[in-house]
């Protein structure tokens, strides 16, 4: 037991560090609407994609203009270089000089260009302020080289500075030095282009996705509203099928869902109200059923025995056999105590008070008699008695209710005291019956099939009632 309650930590550990970030996503994710998340997916994928393809084109088109720049600079120094040499070589350095503004004029992106003889010194070049000292040594070019390629930094930014040596370096060395400007511009404005075209893109996005989230949440809020009233109770429910997709099958399915359950409900509705029927035809039989026998015990069996009684007093007076007097006494004594079964017995059936002199009577009369026959002491308190009397199924039932109710605490409470409140107040009726003895589960007391309990409430919910039963064992 110790060593895998030890272990336990341990292992759960690295599932803990893994799953709370996703928790935490599958958290922020849950708690937006569908159409935010599909706003968010658009709007992100869009944007990543443009910035991912910008700076993609940025890096390969930069260096594509770049080569291409190279290229250039080394062709129009060899050109340079090849119609220079004449010039060096007769010592004409006005020419050379043209030769050098020429350079320069036909093409934009040449910054200067400068010839030096085959010592170093500078014969020509295209400076108007003087020729900078260090840009000789920026580039150096040895003799069996072809060409070679510097980038130098300066101040309007970084120029390729090109050497190619002049009739293989023996006449001088001819420099142009070619700036990056027009790539750095042709690259910003296809990048301000790119990054256009990614807003555009973006705002198309999220219009199509508010357009798509409109077109498939839509739909899903009308089956939302409709489900809600479903759940209300209301079955009649019926949703006009979108488009012939999912959602629309879903609409469909919704539809028979509804109609089924239309159906089951009148179905149900129907039972009940047969069932409602049905045991209020029960009831009143079994109540018309105990008036009779209750009555027939009064008025049949009681007269009968009554009779007896009398008859057998006089019969003890009128006897002359001494002997025989104590066994007719004994023998009326056992009619007047029959006499008394039948009055309980008929009493209980349906006591006549209930009938002539209404509920509060009745339960008056029902609670003495059980004062006496019960060790429970039962105390009935009737309030805003305002003497009218309640429509006879209401009687009865409340009736049957207290009934059922003191015949349980007597059989079952262990109770001492016992108390009714009977409570008349705005046109409701409301009996409160409480014992202090031993209580009782009332999950185990619904499972063993007794009826006391289920008559209650059934003739609570037949007159639109409700019965609570609060209790619990020991209390
Ligand atoms: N006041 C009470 N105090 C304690 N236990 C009770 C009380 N009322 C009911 N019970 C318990 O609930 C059970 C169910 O009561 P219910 O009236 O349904 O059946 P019953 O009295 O056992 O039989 P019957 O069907 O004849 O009424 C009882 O068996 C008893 O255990
Ligand atoms: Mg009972």
């Amino acid at each position: 037991m110790i060593s895998k309650s030890s272990r336990l930590p341990v292992e759960k550990a690295p599932e803990r560090i893994t799953s709370v970030p996703l928790n935490r996503f599958r958290h922020i994710a849950g708690a937006v609407s569908v159409r935010t998340k599909i706003l968010g997916i658009v709007l992100g994928l869009v944007l990543l994609l443009g910035f991912v393809t910008t700076f993609q084109v940025r890096v390969m088109s930069r260096q594509a203009l770049i080569n291409r720049l190279q290229d250039s600079s080394i062709s129009t120094a060899r050109d340079l270089a090849a119609r220079a040499t004449d010039l060096i070589l007769i010592n004409d350095l006005y020419a050379l000089h043209q030769l050098l503004e020429e350079t320069q004029v036909n093409n934009p992106d040449v910054r200067y260009a400068f010839i030096t003889d085959a010592n170093g010194d500078v014969l020509a070049h295209t400076f108007g302020n003087g020729f900078p000292a260090d840009l000789l040594a920026a580039n150096e070019i040895s003799g069996d080289e072809h060409h070679s390629v510097v980038a130098l930094q300066t101040d309007e930014g970084v120029v390729w500075d090109t050497a190619v040596p002049i009739y293989d370096g023996r006449a001088g060395i001819a420099r142009v030095g070619f700036s990056e400007a027009s790539v750095q511009s042709t690259v910003e404005t296809m990048i301000g282009q790119m990054m256009l075209t990614t807003v555009v893109v973006s705002a198309i996005g999220i219009a199509a996705a508010v357009l798509l989230t409109w077109v498939v949440t839509r739909p899903i809020l009308v089956l939302k509203t409709a489900a809600e009233a479903v759940g209300r109770g209301d079955f009649d429910q019926q949703i006009t099928p979108w488009a012939d997709d999912e959602i629309g099958d879903l609409a469909v399915a919704f539809n028979s869902m509804t109609t089924d359950l239309a159906q089951a409900e009148k179905e149900r509705g129907e039972r009940e109200q047969l069932r409602t029927q049905l045991l209020e035809k029960v009831i009143a039989a079994q109540e018309d059923e105990r008036r009779r026998i209750s009555r027939e015990l009064h008025d049949e069996t009681g007269q009968a025995l009554t009779s007896l009684m009398v008859r057998m007093h006089t019969m003890k007076q009128q006897c002359t056999v001494p002997e025989l007097k104590p066994e007719i006494e004994q023998l009326r004594q056992l009619v007047v105590h029959t006499l008394d079964n039948i009055h309980n017995l008929s009493m209980e059936l349906r006591p006549s008070a209930l009938d002539d002199l209404g509920l509060e009577a009745a339960l008056e009369r029902y609670v003495q008699d059980y004062n006496q026959r019960y060790p429970v002491q039962a105390d009935l308190l009737v309030r805003g008695q305002d003497g009218e009397r309640l429509p006879p199924p209401v009687e009865t039932a409340v009736y049957r209710i207290v009934q059922e109710s003191l015949t349980n605490i007597a059989r079952h409470a262990q109770a001492k005291h016992a108390s009714v409140l009977l409570e008349k107040r705005n046109g409701r009726i409301r009996v409160i019956i409480e014992d202090d003895g031993i209580g009782f589960d009332l999950q185990r007391a619904a499972k063993n099939e007794r009826l006391g309990l289920y008559g209650m409430s059934e003739r609570a919910e037949l007159l639109n009632g409700t019965l609570t039963i609060e209790s619990t064992p020991g209390q």
